[in-house]
């Protein structure tokens, strides 16, 4: 009987361990799962277990402003390398703090001078600095974050969008009539003479820096140092060419500078807008066009909506770099507005005037002298939203349906059809 009972007690208590151990199975094994960092899933989707996390945690912290200059994405355009062939890949340089690749000079402009000694932070110190917009706008934030004031001349034609920002910076702002780079008033010249006055008068507190982005050789190292080294990590070194404007020219110079000497075959393609001398300079050596006549024309961007790039002198930053520039392929502001508005209707992507320059000329290049295989890198200088006055504007309705312009509108390949898909073979 005992020894019934005894069986019979066994037998419910392992019937009632087995009850709760199924019942608790379920609770165990997801404890255990979480414990040993086991992906689950929630509704068919992936989720990442917080222990997982907890093991390869490590602090990723910028500080300050100038701690989110770099590091930009490298995207691929998509319709542009469908319609190409080519891999057409984009430096966002539109993602720094500032808005614009002009954030990684500004402040290597700034630290350069602190460096030499010329300038204190806190110490009443100005940096003056002549500039279509966004130097201005970089240098602005930089020196806000570092204890300076801003001086920024520019012409009275710039866009609304980049006054305004300026003034919401903080930055003086002097507009000046658009003129010639020989017309001492000209907005270089106005910021070079507004440092020289500050220090020439002993009774004005703080010195003046002139920034010079034009000739200031910190411009083009700063791309030496870092986009270039970038662009190399980024793409794993398989680039054929890249594709870009030049304003002061630091940003081709730079990148070409420090590319070319990994990658001998690359090929370096400037694109150039309307009333810029520079596509005649590396084409056929000189600005030789009457109407590009060096210091005649009075600012670089009279003859065209785009802002930033396009000059008609050849400054330090450009010279830097102009023999390791293979080719230049002109850009019409009609060229430009159409790719603008083809880059929001394909690929949701709202770019500025320069940007538009670049990529019409990419996938000129890609279709009419490289051909299809090759990986192109343009950059991504700015947002739309820092257009929307001027070439937006002129850019007109964006079209309800999707995506329904096409590559070959846009460039007009008609009048250039038959050096279309001619294949150029470029080695890396
Ligand atoms: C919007 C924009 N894109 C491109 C450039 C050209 O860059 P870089 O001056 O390095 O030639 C500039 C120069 O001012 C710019 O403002």
């Amino acid at each position: 009987m005992i020894g019934r009972i005894g069986v019979s007690s066994q037998l419910l208590l392992g019937f009632s361990l087995g009850i709760l151990f199924s019942a608790s199975y379920g609770k165990i094994w997801s404890i255990l799962s979480r414990w040993r960092g086991v992906q689950d899933r929630d509704g068919g989707r992936t989720i990442r277990m917080a222990s997982e996390d907890a093991r390869t945690v490590k602090k990723d912290i910028r500080v300050g402003v100038e701690g989110l200059i770099g590091s930009t994405p490298l995207m691929k355009i998509k319709s542009l390398s469908e319609a190409t062939g080519c891999e057409i890949l984009a430096k966002v340089e539109m993602m720094n703090p500032g808005g614009s690749a002009k954030d990684r000079i500004a402040l290597a402009l700034v630290e350069r001078a602190e460096a030499e000694g010329l300038l204190r932070p806190n110490s009443g110190d100005v940096v003056y600095e002549g500039t279509s917009g966004s130097t201005g706008i970089s240098l602005a934030m930089i020196c806000r974050a570092k204890g300076y004031r801003a001086h920024i001349c520019l012409p009275d034609d710039t866009s609304t969008e980049k006054v305004d920002l300026l003034e919401k910076l903080g930055a003086e702002v002097e507009k000046v009539p658009p003129a010639s780079i020989v017309d001492s008033r000209q907005y270089v010249n106005q910021a070079r003479a507004r440092a020289n006055e500050r220090n020439s008068d002993d009774s004005i507190e703080g010195r003046g820096l002139f920034a010079d982005q034009f000739e200031n050789e910190a411009n083009w190292k700063a791309h030496y140092d870092h986009t270039g080294p970038e662009i190399y990590q980024q793409t794993g070194g398989e680039v054929d060419i890249i594709v870009m404007g030049a304003g002061t020219g630091g940003t081709i110079s730079g990148v070409s500078r420090y590319l070319k000497q990994l990658l001998p075959n690359l090929k370096v393609v400037l694109a150039d807008p309307p009333g810029s001398g520079l596509y005649n300079k590396v084409k056929y050596g000189v600005m030789f066009d009457i109407k590009e006549r060096e210091g005649t024309r009075r600012r670089h961007q009279v003859d065209t909506l785009v802002e930033g790039i396009g000059i008609n002198r050849v400054t330090r930053n450009f010279d830097v770099g102009r023999r390791l520039v293979d080719d230049a392929i002109r850009v019409t502001d009609e060229e430009a507005l159409a790719m603008a508005k083809f880059l929001v209707e394909h690929d949701g992507l709202f770019v500025g005037s320069s940007t538009a320059v670049n990529c019409v000329a990419a996938a000129k290049y890609a279709l009419n002298t490289a051909g299809p295989g090759h990986t192109i890198v343009t950059v991504i200088c700015d947002s739309g939203a820092r257009h929307l006055s001027k070439f937006w504007k002129a850019v007109g309705p964006i079209g309800g349906e999707l995506g329904t312009s096409s590559l070959e509108d846009i460039l007009d390949l008609s009048s250039t059809a038959n050096t279309s898909r001619a294949s150029t073979p470029v080695n890396r």
